[in-house]
């Protein structure tokens, strides 16, 4: 055999080698990445489409609900009883009433489709027609940790109908059970409280 073409061979197989090598490292990245990507926290996000009528109206006293936080039927509800919404009046002309209802009933929860609409109407019953976000199962699961000492009984708080209190980007509809802070409970955190309460809970 010709020199030359051993010695091609040789470092031809070191080439091949070295690039199989490296291939195989990236494809263990891959799997301890795909297995990792199971224990990153999820965002639940509930997009949604802008309205003019509705930022316009629905602004003034409290953050822009995201429509798919509840069903078609509960803001058809809500829309006729403006005028009794929440202890407060909130009457808008029939015109733009319309309006509201049609863009908020489009994108609601049973009309779309997204990590929180799903689970949510999944374990909604047939005839419940809830007015809140807390009124709902799969809300009280999420928020099984949150007590009411944290919500009702904090005045940075008061109601679980300010989700942007807790959770920076509601507004954005961006929610992430990480980045969820509870005013007061910040830093000695709900995470000591819960710690404490188990251990409470362990002692005969
Ligand atoms: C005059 C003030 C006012 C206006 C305007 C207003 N709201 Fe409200 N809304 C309230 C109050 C007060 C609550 C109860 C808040 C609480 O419990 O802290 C509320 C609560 C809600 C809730 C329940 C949130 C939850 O999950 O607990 C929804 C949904 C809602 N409003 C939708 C609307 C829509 C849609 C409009 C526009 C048509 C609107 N609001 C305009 C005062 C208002
Ligand atoms: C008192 C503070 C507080 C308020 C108010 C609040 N939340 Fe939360 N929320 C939390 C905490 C804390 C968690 C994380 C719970 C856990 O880790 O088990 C959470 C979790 C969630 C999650 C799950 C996030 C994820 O990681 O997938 C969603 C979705 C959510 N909240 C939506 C809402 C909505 C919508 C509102 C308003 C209608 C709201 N929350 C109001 C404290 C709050």
């Amino acid at each position: 055999m010709n020199k030359k073409f051993f010695w091609l061979l040789i470092i031809g197989s070191i080439v091949f080698a070295t690039l199989a090598a490296t291939r195989s490292v990236w494809l263990d990245v891959e799997k301890d990445l795909t297995f990792l990507r199971a224990y990153i926290p999820k965002v639940t996000m509930l997009p949604q489409e802008k309205n003019e009528a509705y930022a316009q109206a629905c602004a003034a006293c409290h953050m822009l609900y995201m429509p798919s936080m509840l069903p078609a039927r509960s803001w058809q509800k809500m829309m006729g009883e403006l005028q009794d919404h929440f202890g407060d009046n909130a009457e808008l002309e029939a015109a733009v009433v319309s309006e509201i209802t049609a863009y908020l009933q489009s994108q609601a929860a049973d009309k779309v489709e997204n990590i929180y609409a799903q689970p949510m109407m999944a374990l909604l019953k047939d005839e419940e027609m809830p007015m809140r976000a807390s009124d709902t199962m799969y809300f009280k699961l999420l928020h099984d940790v949150v007590k009411p000492a944290m919500v009702v009984g904090n005045p940075d708080v008061t109601s679980f109908a300010r989700c942007d209190t807790c959770h920076h980007e509601a507004v954005a509809g961006r929610f992430n059970k990480l980045n969820a802070r509870i005013p007061n409970y910040f830093l000695q955190g709900v995470w000591k409280k819960l710690e404490q309460e188990s251990k409470q809970e362990r002692q005969p």
